[in-house]
């Protein structure tokens, strides 16, 4: 599985336990990766859908994946990705890049994260053995403190935005040669989210959905997701990928802006306002011009809601028998709006996530 990072400058790189950039400073990638299947059959786990080689996955799985894809009404399925280990899909990127910082000899791990990734990295890394460090904005839930400090991983709360949050694990990875878990920066992270889409297709029967409402902060979902139905359709197991429609929050929309102006890449946003929707609210994400690609490439779009959508989409989710956590319930919302609407956007088999857990935040 361990297979060389490359960048848009043309380096390649075979991962080291300190390689998380190019040299130049750009993102690295992977190139796409060639789909075993059918799945496996000796784990229900994620790692079923991937080649593990060397990685020492049996000694950190704790059996994510597998999450319920429920359907409602007009062809609308919500997978459940609350129902993971640490209650957030986080857990699809993280036991890998936790795999994969012991398979290349990590002896300690740096995150930073608006709260679930952290969580998530923590644990994992917890189960490996690998002492965590976990920088958090400032506005963090409560509860997601006392996940990632549960888990005895140190936490250091920065003050400022999520990209000072950000700067700060990167010094810290600079000053000490920690493996930096960066479910942004590190493309194993994507490894682990595409297996969201293989579950979906199997779920379905081995059929693609029409639609994917996906939220979009950094965008490790719709990155992950595009990966996986792209591989399926690859490996000539399908025949398209669902349209992609990412959502933002209103109040920290920075993709929604340059999809609007038809920018490539997004507009940092200046003064984000508070949002409910902390999961999300990520003012300059760095793979933001890759997320615009996936959703142009699918024909897809990226739309944003308000505040009081998010709120009424959290309380009719509730209704139904589902808590989620306020960012949870953002997708759930672009679906009943863009319904509303008589979006073209929408039709025929929609599949929203519920990312994290009613029990990590509340409104
Ligand atoms: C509940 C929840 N949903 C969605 C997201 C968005 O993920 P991403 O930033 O990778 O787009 C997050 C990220 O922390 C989250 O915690
Ligand atoms: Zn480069």
């Amino acid at each position: 599985m361990i297979t060389a990072y490359s960048c848009r400058c043309g380096r390649t790189y075979r991962p080291t336990a300190d390689r998380w950039r190019c040299d130049c400073g750009g993102l690295l990638d992977l190139p796409p990766a060639a789909l075993p299947w059918p799945p496996r059959r000796d784990t229900a786990s994620l790692w079923r859908y991937l080649d593990a080689g060397d990685l020492p996955w049996r000694e950190v799985t704790m059996g994510e994946g597998g999450t319920p894809l429920v359907e409602e009404d007009g062809g609308l399925r919500l997978k459940l990705e609350y129902a993971s280990p640490t209650g957030s899909f986080k857990d699809r990127g993280a036991v890998v890049l936790v795999a994969l910082a012991r398979a290349l000899g990590a002896t300690r791990l740096v995150a930073d994260s608006s709260g679930n990734a952290g969580a998530a990295a923590a644990a994992y890394a917890a189960r490996a053995g690998l002492p965590a460090e976990v920088f958090v904005p400032a506005r963090t839930s409560e509860k997601k403190l006392a996940q990632i400090r549960g888990h005895g991983a140190a936490v250091t709360v920065v003050e400022g935005s999520r990209e000072d949050t950000a700067a700060a694990a990167m010094a810290r990875v600079g000053e000490t040669g920690a493996f930096y878990a960066s479910h942004v920066h590190n493309p194993y992270f994507h490894e682990g989210t595409k297996t969201f889409a293989l579950e979906v297709f199997e779920q379905l029967g081995g059929a693609v959905p029409d639609v994917l409402a996906l939220p979009a902060g950094n965008g490790t979902l719709v990155l992950g997701a595009w990966r996986g139905f792209e591989e399926l359709r690859a490996a000539g197991l399908s025949g398209g990928v669902p349209r992609i429609v990412a959502v933002q929050a209103e109040r920290c929309a920075p993709l929604a802006a340059a999809w609007a102006a038809g920018r490539p890449e997004p507009e940092p946003v200046r003064a984000a306002l508070p949002t409910v929707a902390e999961g999300i609210a990520v003012a300059a994400p760095a793979r933001g011009s890759r997320v615009l690609e996936a959703v142009a490439a699918t024909g897809g779009g990226v739309v944003t809601v308000a505040e009081d959508e998010i709120a009424a989409a959290h309380a009719a989710l509730a209704a139904r028998g589902l808590w989620v956590e306020p960012t949870a319930a953002v997708p759930y919302a672009a679906v009943r709006r863009l319904r509303a609407e008589g979006s073209p956007l929408l039709g025929g088999t929609v599949v929203a996530p519920l990312c994290g857990s009613g029990l990590k935040a509340s409104l």
